[in-house]
C-alpha cells in the first residue's frame, strides 16, 4: 500500500477556505486540492450533473493516490455524497473514503445558538436538497432551521466583486429575506465555501451580536477527530507537509484568484477531467 495525500475537492476556489483551516490542524499531512473551475458553479445545476461531475473528480483524486477525499463543496456534499458513499465506493474503491461538510457541521451547530433558531445560507442546490434540515433534525431536533438560498453570492465572489459596493445589494437582499423568516435567529451558518469572502459585508447587515459560523473552522477539527478515531486511514495518509493544487481551467487565472481564498500564493497544475 502506497500512502497518499488527502484529496480536497471543490467546484472551484471556495474549498480553499476549508483547506486553509484544515492545514492549520493537520500541518504534517499532504493535501491534493482539485478545483473543477472549468465547470463551476455547481450550485444551480441538476442533481444528475452535480453527481456526475463530483464522481469524476473523486475518481481522479483516487487515481492520483488519495485514500481519503473531502468534498469541501456543500453543493457536492448535498447532492452527490450519499450516492458516492453508498452506490459507488463499494464497487470502485471499497477501502477508500469520501467525507462531506454537512454532517460535521450539523453535529455542532446546535451548540452555538441560545435562541435555538439558526439561519443557513447556501446555494440553490444545497438549500433545495434540504440536507441541512434533515441532518440537523437528527442531532438537534429542538433547533428551528431557517434556510435561504443566495444564488448571486457565488458569482459575486468568483468575479472578484465581493468587496465592491455593488455586492451590497445582494448581500443585504438575501440577509433581509432570511431575517424575515424569523426574528429569533441568533446564529447564521455560511453553508457555502465561497461565502467567507463576503463576511465583512455580511456583518454590515446583521446585528452585532449575531454569530456567523465559518464552516472551515468546524470541518477542520472534525477531520482531525476522524483521523484520530480511524488510525487505519490516518496511516494511509502521507505526511510530508506537501500541498498541491489542481484546476480543470486556466492555471494562470487560478493562481491569481486562489490567493484571496487561501491566504498564500498558489501554483496550480492543469488537469483535464
Ligand atoms: N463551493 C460550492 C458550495 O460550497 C459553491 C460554488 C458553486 O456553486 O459551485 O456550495
Amino acid at each position: 500500500m502506497r500512502k497518499g495525500p488527502i484529496g480536497v475537492f471543490d467546484s472551484g476556489y471556495g474549498g480553499l477556505t476549508v483547506l486553509k483551516e484544515i492545514v492549520k490542524v493537520l500541518p504534517e499531512n499532504d493535501f491534493l486540492y482539485l478545483g473543477d473551475n472549468a465547470r463551476t458553479p455547481y450550485g444551480n445545476r441538476s442533481f444528475e450533473t452535480i453527481y456526475e461531475y463530483t464522481l469524476e473528480c473523486v475518481q481522479y483524486l483516487f487515481d492520483q493516490g488519495c485514500h481519503l477525499v473531502i468534498l469541501a463543496c456543500n453543493t457536492a456534499s448535498a447532492k452527490a455524497l450519499r450516492n458516492i458513499q453508498q452506490k459507488d465506493l463499494p464497487n470502485i474503491a471499497p477501502d477508500k473514503r469520501v467525507l462531506g461538510v454537512i454532517r460535521p457541521t450539523a453535529e455542532v451547530i446546535g451548540k452555538y445558538s441560545s435562541s435555538k433558531n439558526v439561519g443557513v445560507l447556501g446555494t440553490t442546490g444545497t438549500i433545495n436538497s434540504e440536507s441541512y434540515l434533515i441532518e440537523i433534525k437528527k442531532i438537534f431536533p429542538e433547533l428551528a432551521v431557517h434556510q435561504q438560498s443566495c444564488p448571486m453570492w457565488v458569482p459575486l465572489v468568483e468575479n472578484g466583486e465581493f468587496d465592491q459596493p455593488g455586492a451590497d445589494y445582494f448581500v443585504e437582499k438575501y440577509l433581509n429575506e432570511l431575517m424575515e423568516k424569523s426574528k429569533d435567529i441568533d446564529t447564521i451558518l455560511l453553508a457555502c465555501t465561497h461565502y467567507p469572502l463576503l463576511i465583512d459585508k455580511i456583518k454590515q447587515f446583521i446585528p452585532e451580536e449575531m454569530k456567523v459560523l465559518n464552516q472551515g473552522e468546524i470541518v477542520a477539527p472534525s477531520l482531525l477527530d476522524y483521523l484520530q478515531r480511524h488510525p487505519e486511514m490516518s496511516d494511509k495518509c502521507s505526511k510530508t507537509g506537501r500541498l498541491d493544487f489542481l484546476t480543470t481551467d486556466s492555471t494562470e487565472i487560478f493562481n491569481r484568484h486562489a490567493e484571496v481564498f487561501f491566504g498564500n500564493k498558489i501554483f496550480s497544475q492543469f488537469v483535464h477531467i
